[in-house]
């Protein structure tokens, strides 16, 4: 068992990964820890980046996303002064988000791959990958019957996550930068349609709350949790109430209720190894970055960086010049950083200081005052917009 790439995991980087390489003619394989139908199905982010979608395009995946994806362009920022939209669609670069579920996403990156004949190891849990210095580096595994396996490579492609092997088996050298934002989110899916033509965040005294289109029966909600608070904790009814409460403005009506068919606790933290290049060790994906939910930047930086990668591997390959494997790092770092500066200056906009003190006043005074900027200035809805949709 052995492979010119090895990759780990079938998330969008992956999938994007294998899918170029394989198109290239290079010999990998991809491994995934969950079976066919967890991959297929599992929840996630659903705002696509302009580039996202032209990265796709490039490399002909974009026809589910043309199909099923719908774009959008605006936002309504709901505050005890009430209420404004930035049509950021037409702001900025004046680019677009196509709303299309990452597990779509996945689901046809998935049916491309294995009908272009792409190998994939579905079940098979990277434990560790070893001589990452070396040019043989391997990457030992349990297989899906639970047995213990071994797959030999040139390169392995970390593409496994936050809590993956490949995170797991950096040297000591590499640098973990985190932070935890102090803030946590229940983030629900509801069986209903979505309550505004625009993506909501509510900034109310109780907390933030949010709402993000998905499909025509599906919303996803956010809401500002207390932390240490399990996910089960709050009853339908008292989700619904605080969504109501903090979502209501006296201009629009009701938001549309349902089930809710999904929920879970989400930690606001943000973190990017470095370097992304550990020798023959590769990081892509949330496995290099993961950048806080706040700026829905993971799966568009997951893409990206799996092209970047793609385009290194095959020059390496075909041509034995290793020069963009060697810059790998510092290009997707830049991208990296960006984002990572942009969702954290939406996590100070969307968020009140937590404490009661001078300082947390003082911090307020200076949130209330950026969102009134962004509310009136139009070269700061610009900057918004291009950082918002941009990449
Ligand atoms: N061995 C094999 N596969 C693994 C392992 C392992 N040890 N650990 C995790 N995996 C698999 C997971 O089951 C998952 O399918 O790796 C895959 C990682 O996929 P994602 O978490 O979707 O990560 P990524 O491709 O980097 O995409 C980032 O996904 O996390 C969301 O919101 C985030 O949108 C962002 C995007």
């Amino acid at each position: 068992t052995s492979a010119d790439v090895v990759i780990l995991g079938a998330g969008p980087a992956g999938l994007t990964l294998g899918n170029l390489l394989h198109a290239a003619g290079i010999d990998c394989v991809v491994l995934e820890r969950a079976d066919r139908a967890h991959v297929r199905t599992r929840a996630r982010a659903g705002f696509l980046a302009a580039n996202t979608v032209r990265i796709l395009e490039r490399h002909g995946l974009a026809d589910g996303l043309h199909r099923r994806g719908h774009p959008h362009g605006t936002c309504e920022f709901r505050t005890g002064n009430g209420s404004f939209r930035l049509d950021y669609g037409t702001l900025g670069r004046g680019e677009r988000h196509t709303v299309y579920p990452q597990q779509d996403l996945v689901t046809d990156l998935l049916t491309h791959y294995l009908d272009a004949g792409g190998r994939i190891r579905f079940e098979t849990e990277a434990r560790s990958v070893r001589e990452v210095t070396g040019p043989r580096p391997t990457v030992d595994v349990r297989e899906a019957d639970g047995r213990p396996g071994r797959w030999r490579a040139r390169y392995v492609a970390g593409c496994d996550g936050r809590h993956g092997a490949a995170r797991r088996s950096l040297p000591a050298s590499a640098l973990r930068h985190h932070r935890d934002h102090g803030v946590t989110w229940l983030g629900l899916l509801a069986e209903a349609p979505p309550s505004l033509d625009a993506v909501g965040y509510a900034m109310h005294p109780d907390g933030f709350a949010g709402h993000m289109a998905r499909t025509a029966d599906i919303t996803r909600y956010y809401l500002q949790y207390e932390p240490g608070v399990p996910g089960d904790a709050w009853s339908e009814e008292r989700i619904w109430a605080a969504l109501d409460r903090r979502m209501y403005t006296a201009e629009h009506g009701p938001l549309h209720h349902g089930r809710i068919v999904q929920r879970s606790v989400i930690n606001l933290e943000s973190d990017v190894v470095e370097p992304l290049r550990h020798g023959s060790l590769l990081l892509a994906g949330d496995a290099a970055s993961l950048p806080a939910p706040a700026a829905a930047k993971g799966a568009n930086l997951a893409v990206l960086e799996a092209e970047l990668l793609a385009e290194a591997l095959i020059d390496e390959f075909s041509r034995s010049d290793s020069r963009a494997l060697d810059r790998y790092s510092r290009r997707c770092l830049d991208h990296i950083w960006r984002a990572q500066e942009f969702a954290h200056w939406m996590i100070q906009l969307l968020h009140a200081p937590a404490g009661a003190d001078a300082e947390s006043f003082f911090h307020e005074a200076m949130r209330r005052s950026r969102v009134e900027s962004l509310r009136t200035s139009r070269t700061h809805q610009d900057w918004f917009a291009e950082n918002y949709v941009g990449i």
